[in-house]
């Protein structure tokens, strides 16, 4: 059977029934790559993969994962994260105390990548992180800050860009991580463990923080994912969750379009809210 509109919906509106996870209004080209892929992995038609997931719910708790892409790594898109400490830690660092929220954190590498980069400036104490993700196990293994060493190491090459960049003042990305290459295993030092507060957290579906609570808000390479009118329903929560002043920082392919982009004054990735 060929996927298009009317059978993916189907899907949607099955997993919407069993589950709750709303994905309505995800894009219809990414619902069905991804899809494709789950069908392919579960040998069988669409038709045949709603039926399992009517009789065990456990099937939709998989697709619903397979759904939500989790690719994330440490300083993903170093450009941005320079963009950042240049234009938003300057006037971040002039505030009492500094709230930031990574939505669709995944497993935590850029939750853990803000967290170095204040300790580096010296703003972690007073700093407050938060990162929520629709998905329980990429948040389980995000608050173990526990990672695959060979995958990883390939990305320090983002942190010696951005932490790094200045010669004169090295810092060893061990001061942060301890290897156990044997193991396969990167893990984040236990003295930096439990600075962020992970929780499960869907954008579609729950209630925003209260507003104006927050001093930055990252949301990277999520809306993507969203049609143009889900991407702007949750932008608009962002901009209320944000105090005033304050930044909201998209992935690098992604931006703020239609009337929302109004409350934003744009310079790069980084959108400061400005009414
Ligand atoms: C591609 S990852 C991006 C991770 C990280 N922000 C980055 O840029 O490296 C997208 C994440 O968004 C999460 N996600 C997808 N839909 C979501 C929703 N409705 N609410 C919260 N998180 C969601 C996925 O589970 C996934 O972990």
């Amino acid at each position: 059977m060929e996927l298009n509109k009317t059978n993916i919906e189907l899907l949607v509106k099955e997993i919407y029934a069993i589950s709750g996870y709303n994905f309505f209004d995800y894009s219809f080209k990414s619902l069905a790559r991804r899809v494709e892929k789950i069908l392919e992995f579960y040998e069988c038609g669409l038709e045949e993969l709603i039926e399992r997931m009517r009789k065990n719910p456990l099937i939709v708790e998989q697709v619903v994962k397979e759904i939500t892409v989790n690719t994330t790594e440490f300083f993903r898109d170093p450009i941005v994260w320079i963009e950042l400490e240049q234009k938003i830690l300057p006037e971040l660092a002039k505030r009492n105390q500094i709230k930031i929220w990574h939505a669709g954190c995944s497993y935590g590498h850029e939750a853990y990548s803000m967290l170095i980069l204040l300790n580096e400036h010296q703003l972690l104490k007073k700093a407050t992180l938060i990162a929520t993700d629709i998905n329980a196990d990429v948040l389980q293994a995000a608050k173990k800050g526990t990672f695959r060493y060979f995958i990883d190491m390939e990305h320090m090459i983002n942190y010696e860009k951005v932490i790094n960049k200045n010669m004169e003042h090295h810092v060893p990305y061990t001061k942060y991580f301890i290897v156990d290459e044997a193991k396969n295993i990167l893990n984040i030092r236990p003295e930096f463990l439990n600075y962020i507060k992970f929780y499960k957290h869907d954008l579609v579906t729950d209630s925003f923080p209260p507003d104006e609570e927050f001093d930055l808000i990252m949301c990277r390479n999520l809306l993507i994912y969203f049609n143009l009118e889900l991407q702007n329903k949750v932008i608009y929560k962002f901009f209320k969750s944000l105090k005033p002043d304050s930044f909201l920082v998209l992935g690098y392919y992604e931006a703020i379009l239609g009337t929302v982009s109004n409350n934003f004054l744009k310079s790069g990735q980084v959108y400061k809210k400005i009414k």
